[in-house]
């Protein structure tokens, strides 16, 4: 990865920076899905859900000076959709499910192909070891072949489910 790129938190003071990465990260998934967000839709999305305070999701992002190249966002899952499709888990705060889920992996054209991908995906699979959660894991599409090299060589365990792979790493 280049020497000059920092992986950290996100903040609140990263929530521009971010959104505007979303609508080109919005038009590369509307070539393979389809779903075509205008770009205020997807900005709208990320801001009132993944990147909203208090929440159960979690953020990392890849730094550059002030610019930011990606992202990585996370979340405790119970595989249950009636309870996954809430921003907010409706438990106690110390019950912990021992799934983590990798929600989303980003990373800007021009940074690509420098290991940014890895590096957040290790920084979330540390931080939810640390948390107490056992497994991480996450679906990648046979198409998105250098998510599936980054699982790969990541260390994660496939299993082969129709057009995707469920990729998950005990912790
Ligand atoms: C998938 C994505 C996150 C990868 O980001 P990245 O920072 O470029 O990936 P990395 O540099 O960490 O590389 C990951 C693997 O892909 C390979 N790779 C990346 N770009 C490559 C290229 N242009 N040519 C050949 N291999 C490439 C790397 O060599 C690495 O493989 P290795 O671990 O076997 O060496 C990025 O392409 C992206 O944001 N895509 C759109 C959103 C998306 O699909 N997200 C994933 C949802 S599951």
């Amino acid at each position: 990865m280049a020497i000059d790129i920092i992986i950290r938190n996100y903040e609140s003071k990263d929530q521009e920076r971010v959104l505007a990465l979303i609508p080109e990260l919005d038009t590369e998934l509307s070539k393979r899905f389809d779903i075509n967000p205008s770009p205020e839709e997807g900005i709208k999305y990320y801001k009132e859900h993944y990147l909203r305070e208090n929440t159960k999701y979690s953020t990392f992002i890849a730094s550059k000076d002030e610019k930011i190249a990606g992202f990585i966002i996370g979340h405790p899952t119970v595989d249950m959709a009636e309870i996954d499709h809430l921003d907010v888990l409706p438990i106690s705060s110390d019950w912990l499910p021992d799934d983590y889920y990798v929600a989303m992996t980003f990373v800007s054209q021009s940074y690509r192909n420098q290991g940014i991908s890895k590096e957040l995906k290790i920084k979330l699979v540390e931080y939810a070891r640390e948390c107490g959660h056992k497994e991480i894991w996450s679906y990648v599409g046979k198409w998105n072949e250098h998510s599936v090299k980054a699982n790969r060589s990541l260390g994660f365990q496939e299993q082969e489910q129709d057009k995707r792979y469920r990729f998950s790493l005990k912790l």
